[in-house]
């Protein structure tokens, strides 16, 4: 039987009642799956979430019940925030490992329903860790191209720089759809043309790359920085720290491999507390 509150509100309310099923429950608004690696979903954004674009939440599920005891724990993993600090909405863009703990369930979310998200965002992968330059790279491998899918939707990156050059080394042909699409959406983004001038877009210098799969440019980009050949290809000199600035995002060795290169071409690296010429960030533990 109804309590007396519950009658009352019955009658006098007509919008539903969202009963959060989760702690810090945010509702799945869309999903794209690219490859059977790889996907991207947006959910809901909390009212009073502030981020940086760059950041990255934790982010997860609710995990199996314990066989002894019933009760059950969030799993949660770290997750760049792929959309820029204005969206209204939060876009995530994700691996799918097949025995994964939280991806090999992840995978198979779809809109309306719920994840967990920690709304704590935190990273080092901001535009506050760096001193001003001319112009600036991002490099990705994989997923790691996230950070940077918020980043480049970031008007302060064209307000900052007069060059973007990002660069995505991936296995495969395929990989690099997501952050393909995304670049070429920004020159009919209405919102981003009018915001940030027209024809902002024309900033970018995008080279992407696989390794295991032909494609326009193949190789490693720490193999092509190496040889001269993608300097040659972008027509721009060797990133040096009167000019360069630099934010990294990949595996732990390319992450290793690229810090020394710009260790040698000059550059220092910068933290929140110390803003310097390049920043970097792992795309996720091995
Ligand atoms: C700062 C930070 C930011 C991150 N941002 C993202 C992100 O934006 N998108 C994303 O997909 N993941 C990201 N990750 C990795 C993420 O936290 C999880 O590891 C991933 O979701 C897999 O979770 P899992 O529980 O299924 O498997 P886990 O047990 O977490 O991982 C199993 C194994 O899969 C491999 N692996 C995990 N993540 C990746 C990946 N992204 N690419 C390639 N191999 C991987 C590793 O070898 C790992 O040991 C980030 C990690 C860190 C530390
Ligand atoms: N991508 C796939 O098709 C695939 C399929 C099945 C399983 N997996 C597993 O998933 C995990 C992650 O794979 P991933 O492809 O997402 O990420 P990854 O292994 O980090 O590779 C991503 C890209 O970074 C390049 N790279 C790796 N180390 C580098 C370095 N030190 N310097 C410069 N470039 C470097 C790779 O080139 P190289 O190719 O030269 O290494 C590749 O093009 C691995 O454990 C893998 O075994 C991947």
């Amino acid at each position: 039987m109804n309590k007396p509150t519950d009658v009352a509100r019955t009658v006098t309310d007509a919008t539903p009642i969202k009963v959060p099923t989760l702690p810090d429950a945010q509702t799945v608004t869309a999903v794209e799956h690219y490859t059977d690696r790889l996907f991207s979903f947006r959910v809901t954004r909390p009212q009073s979430l502030r981020f940086r674009s760059g950041e990255f939440v934790m982010i997860g599920l609710m995990g199996e019940p314990d066989p002894k005891t019933g009760k059950q724990k969030p799993l949660l993993r770290a997750y760049s925030i792929a959309s820029p600090s204005w969206d209204e909405e939060l876009e995530f863009y994700s691996i799918k490992v097949p025995d994964g703990p939280l991806t090999s369930r992840l995978q198979h979310i779809q809109p309306g329903e719920q994840i967990i998200l920690r709304p704590k965002p935190v990273g080092t992968l901001v535009h506050d860790a760096l001193i001003p330059g001319k112009r600036i790279w991002f490099f990705a491998t994989g997923t790691g191209f996230a950070p940077f899918a918020s980043l480049l939707r970031e008007p302060q990156t064209y307000e900052d720089y007069d060059e973007v050059i990002i660069t995505h080394t991936c296995r495969e042909a395929g990989e690099l759809t997501y952050g393909r699409n995304l670049i070429e959406a920004l020159k009919d983004d209405e919102l981003l043309n009018e915001v940030i001038g027209e024809g902002f877009w024309k900033k970018i210098k995008y080279y992407p790359t696989t390794t295991r799969e032909e494609s326009p440019k193949m190789g490693r980009i720490t193999d092509l920085m190496n040889s001269g050949e993608c300097f040659e290809d972008l027509e721009v000199p060797v990133l040096n720290p009167e000019t360069d600035r630099a934010m990294i995002c990949g595996n732990l060795a390319f992450n290793l491999e690229l810090k020394a290169m710009l260790e040698s071409y000059g550059l220092e690296e910068g933290a929140n507390s110390k803003p310097a010429h390049y920043v970097v960030e792992k795309a996720f533990l091995d």
